[in-house]
């Protein structure tokens, strides 16, 4: 973390010393938040011009980061840090990840899957946290799931029109069946991350964790987009990635 983000959240507490951690979290991860919308990525998103290519490489890192949050947030279900904001029926991504992977991929899509050195990155700090602070999984919770029922409902919507899906074929991902009103769960969800009991250290380390999910999804879609800049046709992706120390395939 740069010296300026840590003075942030300084900043940010020491107004907030007394305040909810759903409160704390946004502000603490407002600028973020503005920075990962600014990515080439989710700018082609704002533009509404996503392409076939940029989804389907974010479809593989998504599966590879829900895949390790979601080992971790199941093997802590029962940490009391982690079971108020544990709710696998309506929030668990990577069935639904699976599904737009077989889509696009075929049934083989397993073999298929390509993911930058970023989303490795990622999914190893989940699983380091996931073992040795099963307290700070909140904020990366809190980074995907609540993004995901927010600004990515409208990703959703963005994909299926550029790419012309039918019938929420290939994007399951953005669907969240269980979850009638996403604006009324992300109330309920914020509470349970409001009682959470948490050492003033424990708390600071949260937060400082939820600037950091939001840089490894930065750097996820900085990522990505390279990968892209530099793979031209689509087919010669894997090849010349491989070439790449800084990508790797993943079986
Ligand atoms: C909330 C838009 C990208 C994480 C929101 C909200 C909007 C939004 C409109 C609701 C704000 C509110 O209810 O006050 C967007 C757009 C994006 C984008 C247009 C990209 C084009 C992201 C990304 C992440 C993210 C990449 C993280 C990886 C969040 C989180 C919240 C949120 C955690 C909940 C904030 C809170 O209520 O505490 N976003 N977002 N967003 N977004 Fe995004």
């Amino acid at each position: 973390m740069s010296g300026e983000e840590s003075v942030h959240i300084a900043a940010a507490e020491m107004h907030m010393a007394d305040s909810d951690l759903s409160e704390s979290i946004k502000a603490a991860t407002k600028d973020s938040h503005v920075r990962a919308e600014n990515t080439e990525l989710m700018r082609s998103y704002v533009r509404g011009q996503v392409s076939s290519s940029q989804y389907k490489l974010l479809l593989c890192s998504l599966y590879e980061i829900y895949r390790a949050l979601e080992e971790a947030l199941d093997r802590n279900a029962s940490h009391p840090a982690v079971m108020p904001i544990y709710f696998p029926q309506e929030l668990a991504r990577l069935e639904t990840l699976q599904r737009d992977l077989e889509h696009f991929y075929g049934q083989s899509w397993r073999q298929k899957i390509i993911v930058p050195a970023a989303t490795l990155r990622y999914a190893k700090r989940l699983r380091e946290i996931g073992e040795k602070h099963p307290e700070y999984l909140v904020a990366h919770a809190y980074t995907r799931y609540l993004g995901d029922l927010s600004g990515g409902q409208v990703l959703g919507r963005i994909t299926q029109k550029s790419l012309g899906l039918k019938d929420g074929e290939g994007v399951s991902f953005f669907s969240f069946p269980a979850v009638s009103s996403p604006s009324l769960f992300k109330q309920l969800y914020r509470s349970r991350m409001n009682s959470i009991e948490l050492t003033q250290e424990q708390r600071e380390g949260v937060l400082q964790e939820a600037v950091r999910a939001f840089e490894l999804n930065i750097e996820v879609f900085d990522d990505i987009q390279e990968m892209l800049s530099i793979a031209q046709p689509e087919t010669d992706l894997r090849q010349r990635h491989i070439k790449h120390s800084h990508a790797q395939l993943l079986q």
